[in-house]
C-alpha cells in the first residue's frame, strides 16, 4: 500500500535498481522547467534597470539613512553599490550642472556640500520611475502622502533625497 504510493508518485522504495519510467519522465519535466526559469531570470537580469539615488547631506544629519533604505527595499529594490562621502565644489557643481543658469544654483551647490551624502545605484524593474514615485515630488508641500519627501524634507532644497529622472541623468 505505502510502496504504491510512492510508486504512483515516481518514487521507488526497497529495490534500489528499479526506477520507473515515469521518475525519468518527471525528471526530464523539472529540468525543462528549471531551464525555463532561468531563462525568465536571466532575462529579467537583463531589464533590470539601475538607478542612482542619493541620500542629501539633510537626510543624513536627520539621521534618516536607514529610513530612507528601508523605504527602498519596502518596495523591492536592490542596491547594487553604496557609498558616503562628502562631495567637493567640482562634483557638486558637476552633478547639478543641468541647473546652473537657475538663481538656486548656488545655494543648492552650498547645501550638497555642507556635509556628507550617501550615494546609491539602485537595482530594480522600471527603477527610475519607481525611484521618482517614492521619493515624491521636488516640493514636499505638493509630494504625495507616503512618500520620502512627503514624509520628511522641509522645503524644495532640502528635500532629503535625490534621483535620477531620465536614462542619463
Ligand atoms: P529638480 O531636478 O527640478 O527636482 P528633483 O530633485 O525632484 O529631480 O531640482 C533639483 C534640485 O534642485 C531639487 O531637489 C532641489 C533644488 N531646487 C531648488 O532648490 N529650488 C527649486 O525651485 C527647484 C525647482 C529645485
Ligand atoms: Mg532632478
Amino acid at each position: 500500500m505505502e510502496g504504491e504510493v510512492f510508486r504512483t508518485h515516481g518514487f521507488s522504495t526497497g529495490m534500489r535498481n528499479s526506477r520507473p519510467r515515469s521518475q525519468a519522465a518527471q525528471l526530464t519535466k523539472i529540468l525543462n522547467l528549471l531551464q525555463f526559469n532561468a531563462a525568465i531570470s536571466r532575462y529579467k537580469e537583463f531589464t533590470m534597470q539601475r538607478t542612482l539615488s542619493m541620500i542629501e547631506p539633510d537626510g543624513v544629519a536627520k539621521g534618516l539613512i536607514g529610513d530612507v533604505i528601508k523605504t527602498f527595499m519596502d518596495a523591492g529594490f536592490r542596491i547594487a553599490a553604496m557609498k558616503m562621502k562628502k562631495l567637493s565644489q567640482a562634483e557638486a557643481e558637476g552633478f547639478y550642472a543641468v541647473h546652473k543658469e537657475r538663481p538656486f544654483f548656488g545655494e543648492l551647490v552650498e547645501f550638497m556640500m555642507s556635509g556628507p551624502v550617501v550615494i546609491m545605484v539602485l537595482e530594480a524593474d522600471d527603477a527610475i520611475r519607481r525611484n521618482r514615485e517614492i521619493m515624491g515630488a521636488t516640493d514636499p508641500k505638493e509630494a504625495a502622502e507616503g512618500t520620502i519627501r512627503a514624509k520628511w524634507a522641509s522645503s524644495k532644497q532640502n528635500n532629503i533625497v535625490h534621483g535620477s529622472d531620465a536614462e542619463d541623468t
